[in-house]
């Protein structure tokens, strides 16, 4: 038989919040999306779900500004967050966001994991390696997704996703589970889902 992934029958907006006192109350696996402001985080939680209108998108980045909350198929949550190293905000607010997500991440005893994104079309930068870093030290799991596998042919894609995993192995003794998705055509949905349905089980 044929996996055909998991089945989403619903996915519901189940809140905001800034400080995880304010998250949503039930306690259920969490799986949470970070990355530069405008690596495609909501769009990617909209294409997972199959709900464009689900978490809200934009092409001016710095969209998103505090946490989100998704109930799926009223069993887990995926999580919306906030765009870190977007340059454009004035340093209060950037400071103010930084905090939302250090907060989420750092206190979030539901978080199962954390998949980091990150633009398929550029080497892994400076300011993902530094985020990276700081989640090895803390201990928190995460996986690698590369966005907009769209916009590369599938040579330039290979490569350039070769190059952001050697870049980060020059660090790291091995690579977390990496993922090429596509909020556009849909590629990686059934990969992604798979992963985290086996992690709910
Ligand atoms: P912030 O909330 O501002 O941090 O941004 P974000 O990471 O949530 O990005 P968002 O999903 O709002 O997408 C940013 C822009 O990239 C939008 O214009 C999207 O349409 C576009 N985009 C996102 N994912 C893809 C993709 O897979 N392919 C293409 N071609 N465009 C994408
Ligand atoms: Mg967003």
């Amino acid at each position: 038989m044929i996996f055909t992934g998991m089945k989403i029958s619903s996915a519901i907006f189940a809140g905001s919040s800034a400080r995880v006192e304010g998250k949503p109350r039930r306690r259920l696996p969490e799986f949470a999306f970070i990355g530069r402001s405008n690596v495609g985080k909501s769009s990617l939680i909209n294409m997972l779900t199959g709900n464009g209108k689900l978490a809200m998108t934009s092409a001016t980045p710095g969209k998103t500004k505090v946490v989100n909350h998704f109930l799926i198929n009223d069993n887990w949550y995926l999580v919306d967050l906030p765009g870190y190293g977007y340059a454009k905000l004035p340093q209060k607010e950037r400071d103010k966001i930084a905090g939302v997500i250090q907060d989420y991440i750092l206190n979030s005893e539901e978080l199962r994991v954390l998949f980091v994104l990150v633009d398929s079309r550029h080497d892994i930068g400076s300011i993902d390696k530094g985020f990276i870093a700081e989640l090895g030290e803390h201990g928190i799991p995460f996986a690698l997704i590369f966005t907009k596998g769209d916009k590369l042919g599938p040579v330039a894609l290979q490569t350039q996703v070769d190059r952001s995993c050697d870049i980060l192995l020059e660090s790291w003794e091995e690579l977390p589970p990496v993922f090429v998705t596509s909020s556009k055509d849909g590629r990686g949905r059934e990969e992604v889902l798979r992963y985290i349905e086996n992690l709910i089980q």
